[in-house]
């Protein structure tokens, strides 16, 4: 297989977009196919102070990378959410964040939650919910709720997450399936802000998470590879594995769903 803009080898395949390209044409193409979104959606001009969400996976910090590549001020904001045990989940994706931040002179704001609500998400899970349910409902209220607040205290227009394709492919599948009206109305690349509450906006929406793994990886960025212990298991997972599924047999597919879908909405 051979690069489409050079001849050269070609490093990554996508046959999604019918197109291989070698690693340098790669690593330019993601950040121009971002720019590119960021401007159709109309996310954000040049003169707005952003605040990038960064958990210390490949997609938000590939996000930072990108938006730090394309001459925009983007600040990140890490949040600790103290799941530690088992493995040392959120110290490590803490300590990646941080190094990342330091290596590039780029300013991170960090939030922990046990600091600011005196108990862990896992803490305050098993007490809100005697334990029952998984953490996760809270913690993405918790989350939200911190992002919020710090893009309100600082000033800051935007607030970007580093939600990808399969991300966003995986929700909406699951709002069709239950035809959850007020959810499908809502997902979007952009939301506007309201008085005290930041634009939010996904430049990454558009691309695959393989893609974003690729981009992460030649671009040589330090990753947790692992994912928040508490998510195996979870419907959202099962719903990425199903469209997987139907990706491999129809390559383009995912992207079509989510790409019908904005235009439909
Ligand atoms: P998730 O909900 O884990 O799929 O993450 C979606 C997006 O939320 C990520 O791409 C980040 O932009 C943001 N995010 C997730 N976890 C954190 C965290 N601990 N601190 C800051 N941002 C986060
Ligand atoms: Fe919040 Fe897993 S429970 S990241
Ligand atoms: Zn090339």
């Amino acid at each position: 297989m051979k690069c489409k803009k050079c001849g050269n080898k070609a490093s990554v395949n996508m046959r999604q977009h019918k197109l291989a390209l070698c690693k340098e044409h790669y690593l330019e193409w993601v950040p121009a196919q971002t720019a590119r979104f960021i401007k159709k959606y109309r996310m954000f001009g040049r003169d707005e102070k952003i605040l990038v969400a960064v958990s210390g996976g490949k997609d938000s910090l590939s996000l930072w990378d990108i938006l730090h590549r394309l001459g925009y001020t983007a600040d990140g904001l890490y949040i600790c959410l103290g799941i530690d045990e088992g493995i040392a989940y959120s110290s490590e994706s803490q300590r990646l964040t941080e190094k990342f931040a330091a290596g590039r002179g780029l300013k991170l704001h960090v939030v922990d939650v046990q600091k600011e609500y005196g108990e862990t998400i896992p803490e305050l899970a098993a007490r809100t919910h005697r334990g029952q349910e998984k953490p996760c409902s809270v913690c993405g209220l918790v989350k939200r709720h911190v992002m919020n607040r710090i893009a309100r205290d600082f000033g800051y227009d935007v607030l970007a997450t580093g939600h990808n394709l399969d991300d966003e492919a995986a929700v909406l599948f699951g709002n069709t399936l239950t035809w959850s009206g007020e959810y499908l109305l809502r997902q979007a690349p952009v939301l506007p802000g309201t008085p005290g509450l930041a634009r939010k906006v996904k430049p990454l929406c558009r691309l695959y998470e393989r893609e974003m793994a690729a981009y992460a990886f030649l671009r040589g960025i330090e990753y947790i590879y692992e994912e928040c212990p508490f998510a195996e298991g979870s419907t959202s997972i099962y719903y990425k594995e199903l469209l997987n599924k139907l990706e491999t047999d129809k390559p383009g597919s995912k992207l079509l769903f989510y790409l019908r879908f904005l235009e439909a909405r």
